[in-house]
């Protein structure tokens, strides 16, 4: 297995095992700190995230950047964050299994170093990964499950859905959303 997490992102870098290494502009691998308790998991890179090889840099990111902030905490200091899938699939199709297949390796070895307490599992791609028998984000969001290395693992919306639903009302997605991650401080602060 790979020693540290600048091993991985080396192999990522040079990384050929899919077709997305054709059309990547960036290997996106991860942003913030390797020691933190809470790592978010997204879907894949976008447009902005290739150009930029950095995770959730576009609108949605903006988003959650925020989100993070109410509860105050900060993407530099707090959260490590990557996705599912290192490359952007072109016009950002979902990923395809065999691409999730090609890139799971990377994944299983960043979280096997970060060994986090708690992991959010950011849209359907990564409940996917983690929870194949779980279709629905919104049957299981704010739940929390048995995650790798004892971690808590909770699914959470996706900043592009909360983006496309705007009301802030009582049961709205952005209503859910606060009231996850207001859980997820509670329980980071015990951890
Ligand atoms: N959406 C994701 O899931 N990940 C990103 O890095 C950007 C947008």
């Amino acid at each position: 297995m790979y020693e540290n997490l600048e091993l991985i992102k080396q192999k990522c870098l040079n990384c050929t095992k899919c077709n997305l290494c054709k059309t990547r502009t960036n290997v996106v691998f991860s942003s913030g700190i390797a020691n933190s308790k809470l790592v978010l998991i997204g879907e894949a890179p976008g447009y902005w995230e290739d150009i930029k090889a950095e995770p959730f840099v576009g609108r949605a990111g903006q988003l959650l950047d925020k989100i993070f902030e109410c509860v105050d905490f900060s993407r530099k200091k707090d959260i490590y964050i990557c996705n599912t899938i290192k490359c952007r699939p072109p016009n950002n199709r979902d990923p395809l299994d065999e691409e999730k297949e090609a890139c799971r390796e990377f994944l299983d070895a960043q979280l096997e170093i970060l060994k986090p307490k708690i992991i959010l599992i950011c849209g359907k791609v990564a409940l996917k990964t983690f929870l194949p028998n779980e279709k629905s984000i919104t049957r299981v969001r704010g739940k929390w499950f048995d995650g790798p290395y004892n971690s808590k693992m909770m699914p959470i919306f996706h900043p592009s859905y909360l983006l496309r639903n705007d009301s802030r009302q009582k049961g709205s997605p952005k209503w859910l959303m606060w009231q996850d991650i207001k859980e997820v401080r509670r329980m980071y602060d015990s951890l």
